[in-house]
């Protein structure tokens, strides 16, 4: 029998969560007060998080526990199937084994309910009463608003205004769970104020989001601040997806050659990537990684890895990050999530330490890849995860005119089943391609603050 699916029962729900921190050669740079430059200490982060999350922020213990309430939330939907794509690899005739992890089996749809949910119980723990944040395609807003809903916390969430207009489903859902939506930029914040007076039609970005989220955060002793990706703790706490796919490649009696993920902030490419490299680090076996990040918001591929703000008003720590500009604002694709200015700190160091690869693809392409996905193997990906397909495919095909039989293992951090309006654009011939000039970055980029 040809084995599709390879699934965990709840008791090898991993019940700790994997820190690379513990094994890499060097630490990243630390992350620097927006205000005075200095390195900053846990006090300075106090008014936007709970001290739990600051203490894993920075951690080097390799194993960090999961609370048992967090691991009982976990078990609605964890562990998520892995799955051999065997009608992809036939429908692409290729020698290469597919294997993908399916994170849109979550109730919200991708893999961000993976860090929602601690993040939110640890501020229960903390007596906080609202949460605020920022989101782009409206996968991490949903994911808050529910995590907010098991835990009895209220959500507030500043949604990038395309995505807002592209996705009113999403925004019904995170209304269903009880969440409050408000479009970004929005006259409710001093930040969203100042971009409207200069751009009245602006889109909005997650660097605005972030802005406005954080700013109410910090004027509210009764709110903390959250966020869907790019911080160590929120990589952190997605390791339980490359946790669970290293248990369940053994079962299939195989081992990555490639591993492959989108990037936006870097939390999906981390969670199902770190497990594999801390792996390597410690003396395993080498794989090869590839973070795949749209043309038209490329900070890993054209991007500086310099000290940058982590959002537009500035208010944000200043971090070491492949970066376009914290004022950049990119073109209003459907792969939302995927638009931030720069990466993940922590996955930025470890493109310093050459641990994998980055390759931008544009959106063209990559929905082809979905829709040929979609028809061999019945899931429509997230617009951001038809960018990890369309490497895998590239990849497959690679393996076909070699004649290799490799073995591909790629993330499929969501589904797009409330992206539907994207992928009618699709079809309509309506979404362009968009790359950037070397002026526009280099104009973007003449923003950064300039760090001794
Ligand atoms: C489905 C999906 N994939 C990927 C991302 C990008 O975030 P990250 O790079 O942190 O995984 C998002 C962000 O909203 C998302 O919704």
């Amino acid at each position: 029998m040809d084995t599709v699916k390879y699934v965990l029962s709840e008791d090898q729900l991993p019940s700790s969560w994997y820190n690379i921190a513990a094994d890499l050669p060097s630490p990243p740079p630390p992350a620097l007060h927006p205000g005075t430059g200095q390195p900053l200490g846990p006090a300075d982060l106090a008014p936007l998080f709970p001290m739990a999350l600051i203490m894993q922020e920075v951690s080097t213990e390799r194993a960090i526990e999961i609370p048992e309430e967090v691991q009982a939330v976990y078990r609605q939907w964890r562990p998520t199937p892995l799955f051999r794509a065997r009608r992809l690899e036939k429908a692409l005739g290729t020698p290469a084994k597919i294997y993908y992890k399916y994170e849109g089996i979550s109730p919200s749809g991708s893999h961000k309910p993976n860090t929602a949910v601690p993040q939110a119980y640890y501020n229960k723990q903390e007596g906080v009463k609202r949460l605020v944040t920022e989101t782009g395609a409206g996968q991490w807003g949903s994911a808050l608003a529910m995590a907010g809903a098991f835990f009895g916390l209220e959500v507030l969430v500043y949604m990038v205004k395309v995505s807002f207009n592209q996705k009113p489903y999403r925004r019904a859902l995170m209304e269903t769970f009880g969440a409050r939506v408000v479009a970004s930029p929005s006259e409710e914040t001093h930040s969203g104020r100042m971009i409207l007076a200069e751009h009245p039609d602006s889109n909005g970005s997650l660097g605005i989001a972030i802005s406005e989220a954080v700013e109410v955060a910090a004027q509210d002793p009764d709110s903390k601040y959250a966020l869907g990706s790019v911080l160590n703790h929120v990589l952190l706490h997605q390791t339980v997806i490359g946790q669970e796919a290293l248990m369940q490649l053994e079962m299939a009696g195989d081992y990555p050659d490639i591993i492959i993920g989108c990037t936006g902030g870097g939390s999906n490419f981390s969670g199902i990537a770190f497990p594999f490299i801390g792996a390597k680090l410690r003396g395993g076996r080498d794989v090869r990684v590839i973070a795949v990040e749209p043309a038209s918001c490329p900070s890993l591929t054209r991007g500086k890895y310099a000290y940058d703000y982590g959002d537009t008003a500035k208010m944000a720590p200043m971090v070491k990050m492949h970066t376009l500009g914290h004022t950049f604002v990119p073109e209003g694709i459907h792969a939302g999530g995927l638009r931030y200015h720069g990466m993940a700190p922590m996955v930025s160091h470890l493109a310093e330490l050459g641990l994998f690869e980055a390759r931008a693809e544009t959106q063209l392409g990559c929905f082809a890849a979905g829709v040929q996905f979609a028809r061999a193997e019945g899931i429509v990906p997230a617009p951001e995860a038809n960018h990890a397909v369309k490497a895998t495919i590239d990849e497959a095909l690679r393996c076909k005119e070699a004649g290799e039989s490799k073995v591909i293992l790629f993330n499929l951090c969501g589904h797009g089943n409330f992206d539907m309006q994207a992928y009618l654009d699709y079809a309509a011939g309506k979404l362009r391609d968009h790359a950037y000039s070397q002026e526009e970055v280099a104009m973007a980029l003449a923003g950064l603050p300039s760090v001794s």
